[in-house]
């Protein structure tokens, strides 16, 4: 099984759809690393892509401000239960089925696509994240914004013995054979990749032809956020 089908196969328990979709969780709103690079990009309308809906806790209120949102996750029943939330809360929002590992966009339409939470970090493997920047910058306008989240810890053992013994322990258990240093399973539950080096995630950036804006990332919290940009 691959990297992401395993992390589908656990958000489609039902349990975890209620949890992601419940009242509580939907309606605790935007983080404040999430408002606060908000603030930076200064726009509040427009095309904005959601990637990761759940149960629309960043969609709903990014509808209210002004945004006509799309939002994209690979659980049909979240993006069912997002938008029927939207229409009760007084917003509409559109829905996609789709891995946002391998996004299929229309090209030069939204203004701003935003990756939920810490989910750039689940995407498995340099080169597919570097594959999904280019789609998403392929579906921006120029000048468009890219809002992402991502783990972070600076702190991780980093050093070569360990991750050889790490690759070994992949290699033996025919697990991520392409293991990069940062790579886990959390909780047994989710791949997750956490960044180690801004400028790691620096250069991912600019090989998905974006300019960087902005990073926030404090080496106490696991959750990091940074704003890049599709040159004009
Ligand atoms: C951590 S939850 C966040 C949900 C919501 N944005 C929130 O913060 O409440 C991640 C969401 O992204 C979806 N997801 C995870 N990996 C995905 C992938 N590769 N493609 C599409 N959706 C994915 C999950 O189904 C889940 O709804």
């Amino acid at each position: 099984m691959n990297l992401v089908e395993f992390s589908r196969q656990h958000y489609l328990k039902p349990n975890n759809i209620q949890g992601w979709c419940d009242d509580e969780q939907v309606n605790s709103g935007l983080s404040t690393l999430e408002q606060s690079l908000l603030e930076k990009i200064c726009i509040t309308k427009g095309q904005l892509l959601l990637l990761g809906l759940g149960g629309g806790r960043e969609a709903i209120p990014l509808a209210k401000m002004g945004f006509e949102v799309t939002g994209v996750d690979f659980i049909p029943q979240m993006v069912e239960r997002a938008k029927e939330t939207a229409k009760k809360s007084g917003v509409e929002i559109s829905g996609m089925v789709q891995d946002i590992s391998k996004l299929d966009l229309p090209e030069s339409t939204f203004d701003v696509v935003w990756l939920s939470a810490a989910m750039y970090s689940c995407v498995p493997t340099r080169k597919r994240r570097s594959d999904m920047l280019k789609r998403i910058n392929k579906s921006l306008s120029p000048g468009g914004y890219f809002v992402f989240g991502f783990y972070w810890n600076p702190k991780a053992d980093a050093s070569s013995k360990s991750v050889l013994l790490k690759k070994m322990v992949a290699w033996l258990s025919l697990g991520n054979l392409r293991y990069e240093k940062g790579d886990m399973l959390r909780f047994n539950l989710e791949f997750i990749h956490a960044f180690t080096a801004v400028e790691d995630i620096k250069g991912e950036i600019a090989q998905g032809g974006f300019e960087l804006i902005d990073i926030q990332a404090n080496d106490d919290h696991p959750f990091a956020g940074a704003i890049a940009r599709k040159p004009i």
